[in-house]
């Protein structure tokens, strides 16, 4: 049954994939947007180089990977010379200068798994977070970068499948379904897996930026314009992708034995990672790898109940992007 499912006909594909588009166009944030966040950067790092000259400021997550929606709270990243400095120690001066030049909802959170200063920037009205030295979060931001750079489909993909996540509150990763970047790095193993592929496995090709992070070699090829032949090989469009997704995870994923791992392009075996069983609060009901921090599965937050949640919600996507006479409405419903 599984394997026998198509895709709606060839006019109903098209009608939905403008459809989609349309959605993915409407997500997109602004120029003045991108401007915004740019004037709060400089100024941000103009305070913090008055008190750490040798410090730098980067920016990650949705705002620096191309994956970011309009209204997106800002990721920041301050590396600090020394890899041992006291986070807590400097949070809590960071917060005190911050607050010193009016940002509003200044907070240092010391205590979090990923330590962070939060704030607002009252002219712009922009949120923003900044953690310290966490260097990988900055090179898998630019790893994903460059795969949405190699065929537009992944970042209109990952726009909808985002989209769809937060509409259906499965989102939200302390209450144990998934992250936004757990979800991109799903896109990319899709298309990488998707026949003829649409994206490449760029960790499996000759590396053009090599860089060690906390003793990590994180390398892959980079020269992605380079690609443009990718390009030609699969036709399918937006819609035939969303369907394509959601089936996957509805009706083909393997939950028991397997692993998506974007960084060799493939399915891996638990048994090869040793995520067969539950180890400290890991469950590994649905595994994603990371692509450099290997021994990380972005899925460890997913417990008995919000798998159950998830594979329902998947289904009820795949049932949809199947049956339903107006999926765009009825996909992004409130639930
Ligand atoms: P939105 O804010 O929802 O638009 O998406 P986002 O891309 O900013 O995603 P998210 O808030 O999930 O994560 C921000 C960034 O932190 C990601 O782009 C990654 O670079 C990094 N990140 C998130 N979770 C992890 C994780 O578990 N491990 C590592 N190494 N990095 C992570
Ligand atoms: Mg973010």
């Amino acid at each position: 049954r599984v394997y026998k499912r198509q895709m709606r006909c060839r006019s109903d594909i098209d009608r939905l994939d403008d459809a989609f588009i349309a959605i993915v166009k409407s997500l997109i944030p602004a120029e003045e947007e991108k401007a915004k966040q740019q004037q709060l950067l400089t100024l941000l790092e103009k305070l913090i180089i008055k008190e750490w000259p040798k410090a730098r400021l980067y920016l990650y997550g949705s705002c620096a990977n191309s994956f970011g929606v309009s209204k997106s709270d800002v990721d920041l990243c301050l590396v600090m010379e020394e890899a041992d400095v006291n986070k807590a120690e400097v949070l809590l001066k960071l917060a005190d200068i911050l607050q010193s030049d009016n940002l509003q909802n200044v907070q240092a959170l010391t205590r979090a798994r990923v330590p962070i200063v939060k704030l607002m920037d009252p002219s712009t009205g922009i949120s923003c977070d900044i953690c310290i030295n966490n260097v990988l979060a900055v090179v898998n931001t630019r790893l994903l970068r460059d795969y949405a750079r190699i065929d537009v489909r992944l970042r209109q993909l990952a726009f909808i499948v985002k989209h769809w996540a937060k509409s259906r509150g499965v989102n939200e990763t302390y209450q144990g379904t998934l992250s936004s970047y757990a979800y991109v790095l799903m896109c990319i193993h899709f298309l990488q897996q998707r026949r003829p592929a649409i994206l490449p496995c760029l960790q499996g090709m000759e590396a053009t930026y090599s860089v060690t992070v906390d003793n990590i070699g994180c390398a892959y090829f980079d020269q992605v314009e380079k690609l443009s032949d990718f390009r030609s090989h699969n036709k399918e469009t937006v819609a035939q992708l969303v369907w394509g997704f959601f089936n996957y995870w509805a009706y083909c994923h393997d939950y028991t034995d397997s692993v998506i791992s974007v960084r060799t392009g493939s399915i891996i075996s638990k048994r090869e990672k040793d995520w067969t069983r539950r180890i400290g609060n890991d469950r590994h009901l649905i595994c994603i790898e990371d692509p450099f921090e290997i021994s990380h599965d972005l899925g460890r937050v997913v417990d008995k109940h919000s798998i159950r949640v998830l594979r329902e919600e998947f289904e009820r996507a795949a049932e949809i992007m199947q049956y339903d006479p107006n999926p765009c409405v009825k996909l992004f419903e409130p639930y």
